[in-house]
């Protein structure tokens, strides 16, 4: 019996999996299994620093193992973060709609005295942001075959929520420390914290600006507004990322190389994305896909969302089943920004100065979205240019 199995098999008994009762906030989930608070503490031996994975805006992530046997990355929120308890919520009711090989895993939650924490599958190769993109200290060679097959899953992932999930959903976190990998080096997103469902007849929903410097798409940095063609955006940055090996803003590299995005477009207008792609593939006969693959990552990042393709499109792209023309492409997005006089413009320049290449900061966590186009009107300029404002101090 594996896992899955387990946690299928307890469908609908009480023991297990049921609604959370006794707090209004969390009684509208269901069908997650819960985990008790002693039960987690045994499987992680007491929560042990030797059992310490990771730590992110969340908090911290644990190696355990469960009583039924399954090894588990058991995340801890920490204590006092309201913020955190609406991206606890948010995470249990997206991921425990969706199921796709590209998406993490929940195995459960615990909801005990101030204890919130969420239980996953273990994905044994971490994440992309600690191999590939982590500077040495990494056993895994990610070799063009490796590279692609992450790429496609994780468009394929994304393709999913933004397409056959209904509503559908959008992450608005897609980054390299958001795709784990498992022993197989299969990607699988996750973080589902800040996701949307669309309501339906919506094109865009409007909202506080949340997500990632480096791979928030212009429109959304500036006006708050979020549809699926931003976190297409936020693939494009990762695309690029996969395929040069290097962190879309990395200060330790000379000026003019700094911002990933601005290097491939220099790069692009000259002809030679090749030097774009990671050295180590040089010995591979795949380079001509390579730069096929930067110029996809060009193609997600325009200025104007619907410029960028849709994530199935993307998928079929990368499959090397539609062909991409090079004059489809103009300048990426942030670039005009950067350029622009625009004073919004300016300090989004000023918070990406301020961000080094593994540190990449979360923004804005806190999230009084609207999915009316009239709310978003009256509110998204004074929200956005606030969340900007306050980055920048
Ligand atoms: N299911 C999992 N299996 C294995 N390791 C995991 C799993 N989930 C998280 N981790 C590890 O814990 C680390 C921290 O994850 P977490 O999502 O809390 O933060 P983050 O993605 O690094 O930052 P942020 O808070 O900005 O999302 C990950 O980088 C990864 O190394
Ligand atoms: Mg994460």
């Amino acid at each position: 019996m594996n896992c899955f199995s387990f946690f299928s098999s307890k469908k609908g008994d009480s023991s297990g999996k049921k609604a959370i009762e006794g707090d209004e906030e969390l009684s509208g989930i269901q069908n997650v299994y819960l985990y008790t608070y002693k039960e987690l503490r045994v499987a992680t031996n007491h929560f042990s620093l030797a059992n310490k994975i990771g730590e992110g805006g969340f908090g911290l992530v644990y190696k355990g193992r469960l009583k039924n046997g399954c090894v588990a990355a058991i995340k801890v929120l920490s204590a006092g973060s309201k913020q955190g308890v609406r991206e606890f919520l948010t995470e249990i009711k997206v991921i425990s709609e969706v199921e796709h090989e590209n998406l993490v895993k929940l195995y459960g939650c615990c909801v005990e005295g101030n204890h919130r924490i969420l239980v996953y599958g273990f994905l044994e190769n971490n994440s992309l942001a600690q191999t590939l993109l982590g500077g040495g200290h990494n056993s895994i060679q990610f070799s063009w075959q490796i590279r692609q097959k992450i790429c496609v899953g994780v468009a394929r992932g994304l393709a999913y929520l933004h397409g056959d999930v209904h509503p559908h959903v959008i992450h608005r976190d897609i980054k390299a420390s958001n795709v784990l990998l498992d022993k197989d080096l299969t990607p699988k997103i996750s973080d589902f914290g800040l996701a949307k469902f669309i309501p339906p007849n919506l094109t865009h929903i409007s909202t506080h600006v949340a997500g990632t410097t480096g791979y928030l798409a212009p429109e959304y940095a500036m006006r708050g507004q979020v549809t699926r063609r931003s976190d297409v955006y936020s693939f494009g940055v990762l695309l690029l990322e996969i395929v040069s090996g290097r962190c879309n803003i990395n200060r330790r590299l000379p000026p003019e190389e700094q911002y990933l995005l601005e290097r491939a477009w220099e790069l692009h207008k000259k002809g030679e994305l090749l030097r774009l792609v990671d050295t180590s593939l040089n010995e591979e006969s795949n380079l001509e896909e390579a730069c096929s693959f930067l110029k996809i990552g060009l193609l997600c990042t325009q200025d104007m969302p619907k410029l960028r393709p849709s994530m199935s499109t993307v998928v079929r792209m990368l499959l090397g089943e539609i062909h991409v023309n090079d004059q489809e492409i103009s300048k990426p997005g942030i670039l005009s920004l950067l350029d622009s006089e625009d004073i919004k413009g300016q300090d989004y320049k000023a918070e990406m100065k301020n961000t080094s290449c593994a540190t990449s900061s979360r923004l804005g966590k806190l999230d009084n979205s609207s999915s009316s186009s009239e709310d978003m009107t009256a509110s998204v300029a004074t929200m956005t240019f606030t969340s900007i404002y306050d980055r920048s101090k």
